[in-house]
């Protein structure tokens, strides 16, 4: 039996399709590429989520002539499941020198905004000249610490969503879907 169907929770509700995340990630791009023309451009994608965004980010960005170098920095805040601990740490940290380049910190979804703001420290602390920030989603109902995206794909309310790289315990990233995560025991 697949573990899609033992869990005590399913996958209901696409919030986006393939084809509106194509469109979306087409307008960013767009965005990012009139704003970040820069001979010395860092793309550091947040492991793990934001794997297959930030893949078809740098595709699109190549169609503009933009040749980024592209590195992941891996930092953790949840514990595993729904509860954000409170604290990031870096996991697994970049190799890429980041000295005087622009940097484009992507991430999957901005929530508390506590992943975010520490990695844009992070990349100023390592000696960037800039630091930009791009998410796909973004649910400013959690927001704990003050900071915004200067690019977001789409704004949704305050639900645990997988796919498209997001997951629930590690599983469901590679749905090409945005969907809404329901826990059986919640619907009583
Ligand atoms: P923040 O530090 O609270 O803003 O959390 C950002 C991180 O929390 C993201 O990189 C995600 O890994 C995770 N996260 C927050 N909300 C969701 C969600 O709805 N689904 C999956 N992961 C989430
Ligand atoms: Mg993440």
């Amino acid at each position: 039996m697949s573990r899609y169907v033992m869990e005590a929770h399913h996958i209901d509700h696409h919030l986006f399709t393939p084809p509106q995340i194509r469109r979306r990630v087409d307008e960013l791009v767009l965005e990012i590429a009139r704003d970040c023309q820069s001979d010395n451009l860092v793309i550091i994608g947040v492991l793990r989520g934001s794997f297959m965004f930030l893949a078809d980010l740098v595709r699109g960005m190549n169609q503009h002539g933009m040749h980024p170098r592209i590195d992941f920095v891996t930092l953790e805040s949840y514990a595993g499941g729904f509860v954000s601990t409170g604290t990031v740490r870096v996991a697994k940290d970049i190799t890429v020198d980041v000295t005087d380049a622009d940097c484009v910190l992507v991430d999957d979804i901005l929530d508390t905004g506590r992943t975010l703001s520490f990695g844009i420290s992070y990349l100023l602390e390592r000696g960037a000249r800039s630091v930009k920030t791009c998410t796909l989603l973004d649910k400013p109902a959690r927001r704990v610490v003050e900071v915004s995206a200067d690019y977001v794909g789409f704004t949704i309310p305050d639900v645990f969503v997988v796919g498209y790289g997001l997951d629930y315990e590690h599983y469901y990233r590679e749905l090409p879907f945005i969907a809404e995560v329901t826990l059986l025991e919640e619907e009583g």
